[in-house]
């Protein structure tokens, strides 16, 4: 069934505390538990408590039994008629449930002996009878009992209470959490884990103890994540004023999870690819992932636990301004601009397709079947460009009194997307009615842009006008802010007069007309325009730039947002030019102009070389898809090859250079640094890609030497596109060596799924047959099957239609197991409508596969039938 926004109710009652006992068993758990309720609807006859796959053992309402005549218990509620003179009530209830065969790890269930649990968004129905929507908030204490031995550490939300051994050779515990929150925020977590600890003492001088659980043997790899707290939480107070506010905060870092990590209240729940880390097993950007994530996941506790939703339509409230702090956060202790890239790179990958496909939707969806499929890039990343872009209409003095009002208003409260912009409102007597509609429109707007200019009145015009190709008529013009420049023909920003009359050199426009003109004064030659620097709004921006204009842009650009942007533009521009001509077979060369500006790059020692390193890489695959009217994925991909090739060649002795003064370069503390690693790697990329043995030799070598696995991985990933002896020794070893550790075998998985080796698609429905390979590990599921579909396009779309088939079996199969999890794997199938008649049809046939799957889910009924249908 279909969920609305427009029949949004309040509650008609309320659960003002709940104590949960959670008697922990092999085989059965027994979860009671005992709520004070309140009415809230005086018409209300019935209250409806969510439930599912619970065995329902007793019900007591003011401590009498219920017998079976006066209630109604269906696969999704408990429906219990209330005399309507009973304004509050107790209602206890025991239920039984089975978290050792719960494969979808959502509720309370087992991973690698240990009990944990996912509550967010439904989960907390599979655990015990509840009114299970975020605006229903209640005090909850947590008492759990459970085998000594076998769950020495048993944690839930807030603060401990009460500790005790029972005389039956189990031990009882008892937390408190004086936070009213929504149940999707409940967690608890029992077993055998190792606790590293350290403390932070919060600027109102308050001592926290800080706790990272993780398996025994795991505890040397924490550093990174605990580092990571304690500059998150310092940074929040410093950035926002926000305060941490129990005594403890705890992690756990589990290895079965569906997602990244969950922000459960003074408990948040990890995936453990984003906490363990140490330079042996992580690569530089594990190091970033768990940076962010664990910011992420902290930064929640104020927006997203404090202040929570009202319900699932206003999942960005939460989500979009959270991504929008991590991102912040990790551009203050990063090179901002390198990560700004990444953010923008992430969010063109994955939301500007959702957004131009079958499953597009607005940051705030009007309707969903199952809330788990709309955790997505569009309420995430585009949710997080959103806010970013209320941050840059309002400045960040502003903004911060927004975001003031906001906590001091809001707090305790599940409130909407509305009430967050009418604090920014409010906080800045900025009006933003029209700005509202990115909170409703779905798809990507186009910005095309004209210019003029007049050398007599010394007047510069620029024309910018929207369109929204999703929407076509049915779009109104956004409110866009335009962080501009006008670049003289060094590079170097031109003062202007503005509309106000003060002179400046930069400038947001407010572009809120369908189509609108700006005038800028006293501009003595024809300048270039540097538009939407920093990427100011998540549009695609057409602007008709030759190559020359590129490229200069490419070299003198000062926003380095806008310099990368210039250059993947230029290569862009050619190697599609190239696909055009691929199938007519003639010779295809590089024009002189690209090589020059590839020289640019490499001869600019004064660059940070982590950027030198993006500049320099090519566009991927996808990326090239994405401009493409029809998909010609094998000839993108021998394109894109012969251009690395050729690159790689044409500059050789200045990549073998680089290589070899930043291999043994020692910086910080004496130790090679992440940015040197990243140019360096690059360079060996554009080495191999020549296809000379000597280059794959170094790959080797650099394995056998590494000290790091960011180093391993780059040698790993350049052998995996080669065949032969060196490679399959490696592979080999690797395995070997790592056996023991399944995030790093993940790893092994990945490259070999986004090989473009001939036989890649054989070598991965071997690798399901493999020992060390489990449908029941969604990291394992991510590192063969999501990596191979998502990470492969030559081989995902072989022309045969077996790498379609080998993902409608893995749906197939995790339809059964872990629904959330198929679902996702639905997306790139969706994409049909993309690519030739042929493809086409072998994609649609498997969509409609999908859908006649006995026992489909909803999760993967919705993804399919959207994918299909829309
Ligand atoms: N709130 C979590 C986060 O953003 C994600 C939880 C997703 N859970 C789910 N079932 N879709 O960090
Ligand atoms: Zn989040």
């Amino acid at each position: 069934a279909t969920i609305y926004l427009k029949d949004y109710k309040q509650p008609d009652f309320s659960i003002h505390s709940i104590d949960l006992v959670v008697e922990l068993g092999e085989e059965v758990t027994t979860v009671s538990s005992s709520m004070t309720i309140k009415r809230m609807n005086h018409q209300a006859s019935t209250l409806s408590l969510n439930g599912e796959n619970l065995e329902l053992i007793s019900i007591r309402r003011n401590g009498l039994v219920l017998n079976d005549t006066s209630y109604e218990c269906t696969d999704e509620y408990l429906h219990i008629p209330i005399p309507k003179s009973e304004e509050e009530f107790t209602l206890a209830i025991v239920t039984r449930i089975k978290p050792q065969e719960n494969t979808a790890l959502e509720g309370l269930y087992k991973s690698s002996g240990n009990f944990c649990t996912q509550c967010e968004a439904e989960g907390f129905r599979k655990i015990t009878y509840f009114l299970d929507r975020p605006d229903v908030m209640s005090v909850f204490s947590t008492t759990i009992i459970g085998d000594a031995d076998l769950y020495p550490v048993m944690l839930s939300n807030g603060n401990k209470v009460e500790e005790k051994q029972l005389d039956d050779g189990r031990s009882y515990v008892k937390w408190e959490d004086p936070h009213p929150k929504p149940a999707y925020l409940f967690a608890l977590v029992a077993g055998d884990l190792a606790c590293v600890e350290d403390h932070f003492t919060t600027a109102s001088g308050r001592d926290v103890l800080l706790q990272i659980f993780v398996e025994k043997g795991n505890e040397d790899r924490c550093n990174h994540a605990m580092t990571s707290l304690k500059k998150s939480m310092k940074w929040d107070e410093e950035e926002f004023g926000r305060e941490y506010d129990l005594d403890v905060f705890m992690i756990v870092a589990v290895s079965d999870f569906n997602m990244g990590a969950m922000e459960n209240k003074g408990l948040n729940v990890f995936n453990s690819k984003y906490v363990l880390a140490s330079p042996q097993s992580a690569t530089d950007t594990d190091y970033d992932g768990i940076e962010s994530v664990i910011a992420h996941e902290y930064f929640h506790n104020w927006t997203g636990n404090r202040i929570t939703c009202r319900d699932w339509f206003q999942l960005t409230l939460k989500e979009g301004l959270t991504v929008f702090r991590d991102q912040q956060f990790s551009a203050d202790m990063n090179s901002a601009a390198v990560f700004r890239i990444g953010d923008v790179q992430r969010l063109r990958a994955a939301q500007f397709p959702e957004d131009a496909g079958p499953l597009s939707h607005p940051i705030q969806p009007q309707s969903y079947v199952e809330i788990n499929n709309f955790y997505t890039a569009t309420v995430y990343e585009k949710g997080a460009e959103v806010i970013r872009m209320i941050h840059t209409i309002l400045g960040k003095e502003k903004f911060r009194n927004g975001m003031d009002i906001y906590f001091d208003r809001h707090d305790g409260q599940a409130v909407t997307t509305e009430e967050f912009v009418k604090a920014m409102e409010d906080g800045s007597g900025i009006d933003l009615t029209q700005f509202r509609r990115w909170y409703v429109q779905a798809g990507t707007p186009v910005i095309k842009v004209t210019e003029g200019y007049n050398p007599e009145s010394q007047q510069y015009s620029l024309t910018l006008e929207q369109e929204n190709p999703k929407l076509a008529e049915n779009f109104l013009p956004y409110h866009i802010p335009v962080d501009m420049s006008l670049l003289d023909g060094n590079g170097k920003a031109i003062g202007f007069t503005t509309d106000t009359g003060a002179k400046s050199t930069g400038k947001v426009l407010n572009l809120t007309q369908k189509k609108q003109t700006f005038v800028f004064n006293d501009i003595n030659s024809e300048p270039t325009i540097s538009l939407f620097r920093g990427f100011s709004a998540p549009v695609k921006l057409e602007q008709n730039l030759d190559n020359e204009q590129l490229a200069f842009l490419f070299s003198r650009e000062t926003d380095l947002f806008n310099r990368w942007d210039a250059g993947q533009r230029l290569s862009s521009n050619i190697l599609l030019s190239q696909v055009n001509r691929h199938d007519v077979g003639s010779l295809q060369i590089l024009p002189q102009m690209y090589l020059s500006s590839i020289r640019n790059i490499l001869n600019d020692r004064e660059l940070d070389p982590a950027f030198a390193a993006i500049a320099l890489s090519l566009p991927s695959e996808q990326d090239l898809a994405q401009k493409m009217p029809v998909v010609n994925v094998d000839a993108i991909h021998i394109v894109r090859n012969n251009a690395l090739k050729e690159i790689g060649l044409k500059f050789e002795s200045d990549f073998l250079q680089i290589y070899k003064d930043l291999r043994d370069l020692k910086v910080e503390g004496n130790q090679p640094i992440a940015s040197n690693r990243k140019f360096k790697n690059t360079a060996l990329r554009f080495l191999t890609a020549t296809a000379k043995e000597d280059y794959f030799a170094l790959a080797a070598e650099q394995y056998h030497a590494a000290e790091n696995m960011t180093d391993a991985m780059a040698s790993l990933f350049n052998l995996g596109e080669s065949e032969g002896q060196i490679r399959d020794e490696i592979f080999a070893d690797f395995y070997q060596k790592w056996e023991a550790d399944p995030l790093v075998i993940d790893k092994w998985f990945t490259v070999q799924a986004m090989s473009s080796r001939p036989t890649a698609l054989e070598d991965v429905t071997n690798l399901l047959s493999h020992p060390a390979f489990t449908m029941l590990n969604p990291n394992r599921v991510r590192s063969l099957i999501a990596a191979f579909v998502s990470g492969n396009p030559v081989h995902f779309h072989e022309k045969s239609g077996k790498g379609y088939q080998f993902l409608f079996n893995a749906i197939e199969q995790l339809n059964g197991t872990n629904p959330q999890i198929a679902a996702r794997l639905v997306t790139p199938l969706g994409q049909w409508r993309r690519y030739d008649a042929v493809r086409q049809k072998l994609m649609t046939d498997k969509l409609e596969e999908i859908l006649d799957i006995s026992d489909l889910s909803n999760d993967v009924y919705e993804m399919a039938n959207k994918s299909l249908h829309n």
